[in-house]
């Protein structure tokens, strides 16, 4: 068995610097032995210098902020993926903002055109380029990839590759008003942090990938926003929200995936090591580090 890594040292979907110190800081914690140690060929494509793609003027597309970066970058970034998954590889991507998902889902559909997508979030990262409030791309990367966001030429490799059916979320607690309209009408499974506590994590599990893949029968794309997990146990992130999963709940979600065995792509974004004190910093890395373990066969026996 063997993973491909790609780091995205990104931040462009959304304006505070730090976050594409992500995978650096990741890496450094020792990510990368720790899945050897679990029996994983690790083949990491290296930290790569994605700034040389920044456009010498990138003004406002409607309300859409760094266009042009975001959707190079993650045009680059859907080929590293495919690429992994082409080879037999799980593509493991390190964010970096979640704007980067577009790539990551992109570059998995196009190898599993099938495959459904889990999405760990406090946010539904669903706005339309004419319903998002702040015009920061990683609130957009869903309605991209669902074909809901309209004709925008910036964006044009991007092709709708997802429907609602294959994509379910656990831990939503902040939905913009346009975005629960949006899930509404395209009748799009939430498990949010009140389902969490109605029915328990185990519970909500089952109930995302019987919905998202029926027979089992799926690849399991697992989008994984570190600020699913609650800010006091994971505080270094950009938009923080009270009231998320806890340490366990957050962990479960990954052993539970890893127990399918049909996951064939991961992501992990939005830890921002330039977030609060040099303590919450160790908190938001190890847990980022440990999601993945998880999700990639460590068991606590
Ligand atoms: N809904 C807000 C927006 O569209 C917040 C999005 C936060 N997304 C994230 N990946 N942390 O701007
Ligand atoms: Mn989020
Ligand atoms: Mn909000
Ligand atoms: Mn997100």
């Amino acid at each position: 068995k063997s993973v491909g890594v790609v780091g995205v040292p990104f931040s462009g979907g959304q304006p505070r610097d730090g976050v594409d110190l992500g995978p650096l800081k990741i890496i450094e914690f020792g990510l990368l032995d720790q899945l050897q140690e679990l029996g994983w060929q690790v083949k990491f494509d290296g930290h790569r210098d994605y700034t040389l793609m920044k456009p010498a003027s990138d003004p406002p597309v409607g309300r859409l902020l760094n266009a042009r970066y975001v959707s190079a970058v993650t045009e680059s970034v859907a080929s590293s993926v495919s690429a992994h998954l082409r080879e037999g590889s799980l593509a493991l991507t390190l964010g970096g903002d979640h704007s980067i998902a577009l790539g990551t889902v992109a570059g998995t559909m196009a190898v599993h055109p099938n495959a459904c997508l889990i999405w760990i979030d406090a946010h539904a990262d669903i706005n339309t380029p004419e319903s998002t409030d702040s015009g920061n791309i990683h609130g957009c990367p869903l309605s991209f990839l669902l074909g809901i966001a309209g004709q925008v030429d910036v964006f044009s490799w991007v092709k709708p590759c997802l429907t609602p059916d294959r994509l379910v979320y656990i831990g939503l607690r902040d939905v913009d008003a346009g975005e629960k309209k949006i899930l509404r009408e395209h009748g799009i499974k939430a498990f949010s942090m009140h389902e969490v506590d109605k029915y328990g994590i185990a519970q909500v599990v089952q109930m995302a990938i019987d919905h998202v893949s029926p027979n089992g029968s799926r690849p399991i794309h697992l989008s994984y926003d570190v600020d699913a997990i609650d800010p006091a146990v994971a505080p270094s992130t950009g938009t923080p929200v009270r009231g998320g999963l806890t340490f366990r709940e957050g962990h479960y979600i990954c052993e539970a995936i890893h127990e399918t065995g049909c996951l064939v792509a991961m992501d992990l974004m939005e830890v921002n090591p330039s977030l609060e004190d040099e303590t919450a910093v160790f908190q938001t890395v190890t847990i980022g580090c440990s999601l993945v373990r998880c999700a990639m066969g460590e068991t606590l026996l």
